[in-house]
């Protein structure tokens, strides 16, 4: 009799399992996107902004995890624009991919382009920006897929509360880029940071434009926090909570509870919350946000401060701002606490368990070694330079600075174009050999090259890329961004990568799984990938400064034999150049 109930039992489930995804993946989301100008005040500083529909910070896209997205985007603005899903795998739909001149030519004015594409097995929170030049300061917001499954954590959640940290200029972004390209010189640095895109107390004119949250005592929250910052590397706290991290970049992490976080542009950070705190008489407690700073570079050493409120049993709850001064949490790391981003990266793991197990490639085919950093470039004849030196400052791989072509590479790979081989020569070593982390920073900085260079890779190749910081100029931390895949950070640490000893002490277990990586300062990053993803993949700094200056290269995923492991053909609505 058992075996009659275990066969019934056995038919539903499978019957389920036949169904239920395919009933499932049938939905299909779709969002009307508009890119248009809309003014914004902030401390006390009005000027037109770039967003979608009208929104700053930008809409959130909701959907299920194996749902069907169509985006149509259409640029009402007399400036081109792309949008690009990051973190989202694109699995054979390289053409929704979005960054500019890698996937795809620019949408423009008055032009609408439909992004397609599908969420496969991938869950948590990610986000989605503008993808050619600084257009993304403005035009962002989150990308939450909601998973098919309970939850890994059993705690019972009250409530999600989005996190999303940003930097308010008060002059135009795109200037500030266009300056300094022309003049050589490091950006002007933001005058905010921003939380849901309020500035807090802390700065001028900014009581109004102040992020509270009420929560109940007793109850566990879900923050989805994500770094859309230009420039900056942040540290987050709340005063007196500690954060149990559960995710990074859409991926389940064995559970850790921490006083801080450090999250990198580019970056996604799930923690739960639980308001178990003692409230003084306000109910309040600060959470807040500053730089993890590495650079040399005027930067921005502010701080975005928000609320955590308590609900009381009064009647009548009023949500008034506590009045001056306001004590930061005493559990926010200082700017250059590199020791605490070094303790909280080495305690992200991947879950690893039965459901969600943690597929780090065991063995290579491949390896590509590049560093990352800095360069003093000699002014180009006839030219001022007003960087360091009369010189000017650029970034590079492996010391290629990349160029971005007037034309898609993912198009001219696609279409077999000639062009194509102009591209593919990214050096798979450093070119010169040196003490990447012990030169003088300052007269053995070399020159970069220039180009759009990509490594090609058969499809299905198990790849390691060790990323290499340098001191030229100055070492510092690079959050180097992978679009397309997803990859496995085995191995991390400071100073110069040993090929012969590093490697035996790789994490092959449970390494963290993530889309962008915040590499030491001074110090390498060996990160694991499983290209089965066709297509042309963009890896930058997500710092907008250093990819400005050609801290990028791309990386070419061939198609393989059967027609699941081809890309889809491009799209009817496919910008043109
Ligand atoms: Cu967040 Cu290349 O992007
Ligand atoms: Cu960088």
């Amino acid at each position: 009799m058992g075996s009659f109930y275990h066969q019934i039992f056995v038919t539903l489930v499978l019957l389920l399992s036949i169904f239920l995804p395919c009933s499932l993946s049938s939905t299909t989301r779709r969002f009307e996107f508009n890119v248009k100008w809309k003014n914004v005040k902030r401390l006390c500083n009005t000027r037109p902004v770039l967003t979608v529909n009208g929104e700053y910070p930008g809409p959130t896209i909701s959907v299920h995890e194996g749902d069907n997205v169509e985006v149509k985007v259409t640029n009402r603005v007399d400036m081109n624009t792309t949008l690009h899903w990051h973190g989202i795998r694109q699995l054979r739909t390289g053409w929704a991919d979005g960054p500019a001149y890698v996937t795809q030519c620019p949408i423009g004015t008055g032009k609408s382009y439909t992004y397609r594409f599908t969420v496969v097995d991938q869950r948590g929170t990610l986000w989605w920006h503008a993808h050619l030049s600084w257009q993304r300061s403005t035009v962002n917001g989150a990308f939450i897929i909601y998973p098919r499954m309970p939850y890994p954590f059993s705690v019972p959640i009250q409530e999600e509360i989005p996190i999303t940290f940003g930097e308010w200029f008060n002059s135009d972004v795109m200037a500030i880029e266009k300056d300094m390209m022309l003049t050589g010189v490091g950006p002007n640095a933001s005058d905010a940071y921003t939380i849901n895109g309020l500035p807090g107390p802390l700065y001028n004119c900014s009581l109004k434009d102040t992020f509270i949250k009420t929560v109940e005592h007793g109850k566990t929250y879900l923050l989805r926090i994500i770094n859309a910052a230009l420039n900056d590397e942040l540290f987050f706290a709340v005063a007196d909570h500690t954060l149990t991290v559960v995710e990074i970049d859409a991926v389940y992490t064995k559970p850790f509870t921490t006083k801080a976080i450090m999250i990198a542009p580019g970056q996604t950070t799930n923690v739960l919350l639980t308001a178990n705190q003692k409230p003084d008489s306000t109910g309040m407690f600060v959470l807040a946000a500053r730089p993890y700073l590495t650079s040399i570079f005027p930067f921005d050493n502010s701080t975005t401060i928000g609320f955590l409120k308590y609900k009381t049993t009064k009647s009548k709850e009023t949500v008034e701002l506590p009045l001056p001064p306001y004590t930061l949490p005493s559990n926010l790391p200082a700017l250059q606490d590199t020791e605490f981003a070094t303790e909280f990266a080495k305690q992200l793991r991947s879950l690893g368990s039965a459901q969600y197990p943690c597929k780090v490639p065991k063995k290579v085919h491949k390896q590509v070694i590049t560093t990352i950093g800095l360069n003093l470039q000699e002014c180009t004849p006839n030219k001022t330079c007003k960087g360091f030196r009369n010189q000017r400052f650029l970034a590079s791989m492996n010391n290629q600075s990349f160029i971005r072509p007037p034309i898609s590479i993912l198009e001219c790979h696609y279409k077999n174009l000639s062009m194509a081989n102009l591209f593919s020569n990214f050096p798979e070593k450093p070119p010169v050999p040196f003490n990447y982390t012990g030169v003088n920073p300052l007269t053995e900085n070399m020159n970069a090259e220039f180009g759009s260079k990509l490594v090609v890779v058969p499809y299905g190749t198990r790849l390691e890329i060790v990323l290499q910081d340098t001191n030229f100029l100055n070492p510092e931390n690079h959050p180097i961004h992978v679009h397309g895949h997803n990859f496995f950070i085995v191995g991390r640490g400071f100073g110069n990568f040993d090929a012969e000893k590093d490697p035996l002490h790789y994490n092959l277990v449970d390494p963290p799984e993530r889309n962008t990586v915040a590499v030491p300062i001074g110090g390498w990053a060996a990160i694991r990938i499983h290209a089965d993803n066709p297509g042309v993949w963009f890896i930058h700094c997500h710092l907008e400064e250093h990819t400005t200056w050609g801290l990028a290269m791309g990386l070419v995923v061939q198609e393989g034999k059967n027609p699941s492991q081809c890309l889809i053909p491009p799209p009817d609505d496919l910008p043109p150049c």
